[in-house]
């Protein structure tokens, strides 16, 4: 019998034995696991905990700017933003291959947390518990683990990037207090303690980010391109009262693809933008979600016009099995 109090009593209880006095570290994705985590951590151990949150440059349009917004408000943990583009897309320089892209960004996301530990031991000089960051939280939750073939060592679908993508050397003890739940259980955990309802019931965001929405190469000019189209349909869907609606509405760029197309009376040789909205329950199975065909034809024509490079939109109808829900 699931009862939220309950599992909130017993996580915080295990956490506190888990972590004792010493310190931990959560990054923060801006989807609702790592900020549900991240409270249930917080209401266990306090300002044992920082959260950090990384830039890797594969956030959508403002969304850096709208979780410090969001965090800084609600989430009394201490946050530090970490600018790490750069490194992050310098690892990712030339690979297209998407376990490859998963595993890497993993990595590097320790590495980040690792030169976070450091300012943090600095920080607190004169605490003989804070000699070190011991722990690593996340927001695992039983999907994930499920997927990454984790559970019963069963065949891998995807390495996600908290999961199958952490590297070996990992020196950081994991704290993972959602592994048993899923998204919509989540959900009410963090409603019960306190998260307002713009972190509850944000889109589930990968923590990849756009990196496994490019089919192809990653780079700056790419990501660029498919940030002003993921914006577009972000604006319509809102515009049109659909996000909570629809579970999650994922927009990939075929960067390796191109078809030919016209525009002014002149040949364009584009790339094709795929719209993935679907519903679903817990993310295990889905179908796409049908939005109305007006906004369709809109979304269609805002895309090829306003965003360069891109001349054709594509609408993926495929289910959960046997398509994911992202394409990567
Ligand atoms: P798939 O593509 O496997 O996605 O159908 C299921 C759900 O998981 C999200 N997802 C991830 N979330 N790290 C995450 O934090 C990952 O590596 C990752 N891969 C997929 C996906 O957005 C969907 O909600």
């Amino acid at each position: 019998d699931w009862s939220v109090e309950q599992v909130i009593e017993q996580q915080v209880a295990a956490i506190r034995k888990q972590i004792g006095n010493k310190r931990a570290i959560i990054g923060l994705s801006g989807g609702v696991d790592s900020a549900v985590a991240a409270a249930l951590v917080q209401r266990a151990v306090g300002d044992q905990l920082t959260a950090v949150y990384v830039n890797h440059g594969l956030m959508r349009k403002n969304e850096s700017a709208e979780i410090q917004q969001a965090f800084g408000d609600s989430n009394g943990a201490r946050l530090i933003m970490i600018d790490a583009e750069d490194e992050f897309l310098a690892a990712l320089d030339g690979v297209s291959d998407p376990e490859q892209k998963r595993k890497i960004i993993g990595d590097r996301f320790i590495r980040t947390f690792e030169q976070a530990e450091a300012d943090i031991v600095a920080e607190s000089a004169n605490d003989p518990d804070a000699t070190e960051v011991k722990f690593l939280v996340q927001g695992t939750i039983y999907p994930d683990v499920i997927e990454s073939g984790d559970a019963d060592g069963s065949k891998v679908i995807k390495s996600h990037h908290n999961v199958g993508g952490l590297p070996e050397d990992l020196e950081f003890e994991l704290v993972e207090p959602l592994r048993q739940l899923f998204k919509d259980e989540v959900r009410e955990v963090g409603t019960k303690l306190g998260l307002p309802d713009e972190i509850v019931w944000r889109q589930p965001f990968p923590g990849p980010g756009l990196g496994i929405r490019i089919v192809g190469a990653i780079n700056r000019q790419r990501l660029d391109l498919l940030r002003e189209a993921d914006a577009i349909v972000r604006e319509e869907l809102t515009a049109n009262g659909l996000d909570r609606e629809i579970w999650q509405s994922p927009v990939v760029l075929l960067a390796d693809v191109r078809s030919v197309g016209v525009s002014d009376g002149g040949r364009t040789y584009g790339h094709p933008i795929v719209l993935r909205p679907v519903h679903s329950e817990d993310a295990m199975t889905a179908s796409f979600a049908r939005i109305p065909y007006d906004l369709l034809d809109r979304i269609s024509q805002r895309i090829t016009s306003e965003v360069e490079g891109v001349n054709r939109v594509v609408l993926d109808i495929t289910g959960k099995p046997p398509g994911t829900i992202e394409w990567e």
